[in-house]
């Protein structure tokens, strides 16, 4: 049977770009084919530095799975530092990884004009993203279009492994959208929480406000007729309205009498109520931490039994042999 598999840093509270980008799509997939999901909390350790952060950012990212209706009585939700033999077998990927196909990895060469800012572990994410992938026989994996470098890498690191010691891992493939979904961000740009210009749709209703408040729009007055294609609100809006829900509020501003602060009120109130279940679902979790911990540890005792059936044929191709 085919295998989903696929991570999301856990490098902050998923924001709307993170829900309808990734978690929704993932979820979606989750209901037709066995999906192993997890937090890369090792990964997100590249950046993180405050334990509290990483503490939270693991737990936040796991509630907004349960909080979107992942089922995980059909698929898997774990933790990446809950299955350690993930950085043993990172290791044994290491010695057969050449240096050129790592410092020619964008996640590095992006960095690489302020080398004493870079850290070893930036410098091998994609050796753990393989290890990732392979220690789970995972056969697609869903990805934004700016990780198909790590997936060629991937098959890269497994392909030379399987020729050299014998068929060991399944070569996974990359599941690219055709339309990615692309959320804009208040400020027009990719919604990302490295430009801070995020809806943080899972945080209070006044952080909401505040943000869509913050929309950058263009100075037309309250009276003039407005271009829908060309505003930051309505973009928002659109990805989230029913076709005639999103035609209305296009003639609202085609006809004039009717300003960015109304659009601004109707995207928020269109948030608020779209969202207000999982909204609902994840403040709940997060006010008891044990559903969450509970269905990570399951998670993670499945995610173990996979891992060290395939680590022990890994062992065993090595020739390191354990009592
Ligand atoms: P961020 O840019 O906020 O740090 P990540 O790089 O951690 O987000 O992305 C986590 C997942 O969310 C990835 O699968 C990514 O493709 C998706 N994603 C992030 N931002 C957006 C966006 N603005 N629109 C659509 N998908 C997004
Ligand atoms: N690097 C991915 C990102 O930033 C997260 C990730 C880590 C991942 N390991 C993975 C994604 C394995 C897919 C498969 O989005």
């Amino acid at each position: 049977m085919k295998r989903v598999l696929t991570g999301i840093q856990s490098s902050g509270r998923p924001h709307l770009g993170n829900i309808l980008g990734a978690i929704l799509p993932a979820i979606e997939l989750s209901q037709k084919i066995e999906s192993f999901l997890f937090i890369a909390d090792l990964h997100a350790l590249t950046t993180l530095k405050n334990k509290d952060l990483v503490k939270k950012n693991s737990i936040e990212t796991a509630a907004a799975w349960l909080a979107f209706g992942l089922d995980t009585s059909k698929n898997v939700l774990y933790k990446q530092s809950d299955v350690p033999q993930v950085t043993e077998l990172m290791w044994y990927l290491n010695c057969i990884t050449p240096y050129p196909m790592l410092a020619n990895a964008h996640s590095f060469k992006d960095k690489s004009n302020n080398l004493s800012d870079v850290n070893a572990g930036l410098f091998t994410y994609p050796v753990l993203m393989a290890a990732d992938i392979i220690l789970y026989n995972a056969d697609t994996v869903p990805v934004g279009k700016d990780q198909l470098q790590h997936l060629e890498i991937t098959r890269d690191i497994a392909n030379k492994f399987n020729n050299h010691f014998g068929d060991t891992f399944v070569i996974p493939e990359a599941s690219v959208k055709k339309n990615t979904l692309i959320v804009p961000g208040t400020d027009g740009r990719k919604m990302s929480k490295s430009y801070s210009n995020t809806i943080n749709i899972l945080g209070s209703e006044n952080t909401i406000k505040k943000q869509i408040m913050g929309i950058i729009t263009d100075s037309k007055g309250l009276e003039e007729p407005k271009d829908p294609s060309n505003c930051n609100i309505f973009k928002i809006y659109k990805l989230l309205a029913s076709d005639f829900d999103t035609e209305k509020l296009r003639l609202k501003y085609l006809s004039g009498g009717f300003g960015y602060g109304h659009a601004k009120k109707e995207l928020f109130e269109l948030i608020v109520k779209k969202f207000e279940k999982p909204r609902k679902r994840f403040d709940e979790l997060m006010n008891s931490h044990e559903r969450i911990t509970s269905e990570l540890k399951k998670g993670s005792e499945i995610a173990n039994e996979t891992a060290n059936s395939v680590l022990k044929k890994v062992r065993q191709n090595l020739g390191l042999v354990r009592a």
